[in-house]
């Protein structure tokens, strides 16, 4: 399977609903309104949301871009797509297209701006698409580009056994599940500068739906129980053992998000 199939099949219409709650949740809005601080956007800039999803960020771009500004935004998930639009219906200076990230559908340094936030990480030629990132960045432009080490995962279980299990096959979701311990030297390659590493993690002591961990525990659960070897009676026992950690009060799960912030010279 390529990886671009793989990722369609977890971003179908169900996929995309479930993930754009995650996206809701307090923990991510925070988390979303952290990385923005760190981007050096401003009316009248031309920005590009990369991997766009629902359109979160997008919405967000267009606000800080105004209407003398423009947001181009790409995914290659239609059901994203239908999402991202719905969430930008009152923003016309906000273009969607279906586009891969190994082709921007766009010209040279076209963007002053560019933000891709948890999307590289599912895209096997990364090099490729970060050289493709750099061509249609002007020379100056500012890039933000966020991604998840798994390993820095911390979830409070009863069995450790069966919780790294059931992380080895959550790892199989992407294929550079510990992107950032190797994304400085990627972005420099693919030739971008004064690159700048920022963690912010997600905290939740408690066990609740509305949490990033309690909306994670059901994408989880849904992709490895489609896994060979991995039947629905080990996932159920996973998350059974994991949510009832709040009922003695010791709910605990942390994960690190990794911000790089570079620029093309
Ligand atoms: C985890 S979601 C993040 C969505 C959004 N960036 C956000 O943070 O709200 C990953 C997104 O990357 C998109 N994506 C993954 N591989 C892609 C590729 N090769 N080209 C374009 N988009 C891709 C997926 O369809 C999905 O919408």
């Amino acid at each position: 399977m390529k990886d671009t199939d793989s990722t369609l099949a977890q971003f179908d219409v169900a996929g995309a609903e479930r993930l754009e709650k995650i996206y809701l949740t307090p923990d991510v809005v925070q988390q979303r309104e952290q990385i923005f601080q760190l981007l050096d956007v401003k009316p009248g800039m031309n920005a590009l949301d990369i991997g766009c999803g629902p359109g979160l960020t997008s919405l967000a771009l267009a606000q800080a871009v105004g209407n003398a500004g423009h947001v181009e935004a790409i995914d290659i998930a239609p059901p994203m797509l239908h999402l991202a639009a719905r969430r930008c219906s009152t923003q016309p200076h906000v273009k969607f297209h279906q586009a891969d990230v190994l082709q921007l559908p766009f010209a040279n340094a076209s963007f002053d701006v560019s933000l891709a936030t948890q999307v590289y990480e599912y895209v096997a030629d990364i090099d490729n698409a970060l050289h493709e990132l750099a061509r249609v960045m002007k020379p100056g432009a500012q890039v933000l580009l966020v991604d998840t080490d798994w390993e820095s995962c911390v979830w409070a279980c009863r069995d450790e056994a069966r919780m790294r299990r059931m992380m080895q096959g959550w790892s199989q979701h992407i294929p550079h599940p510990q992107l950032p311990r190797t994304l400085i030297q990627r972005m420099q390659r693919a030739g971008f500068a004064d690159v700048q590493v920022h963690t912010i993690p997600l905290l939740n002591m408690h066990y609740s739906i509305n949490t990033f961990s309690g909306g994670m525990m059901g994408f989880i659960a849904s992709f490895v129980s489609g896994l060979p070897d991995y039947g629905p009676q080990l996932v159920a026992d996973w998350q059974a053992d994991v949510s009832s950690m709040a009922d003695a009060g010791g709910y605990f799960f942390s994960l690190n998000r990794y911000v790089f912030v570079a620029r093309k010279p």
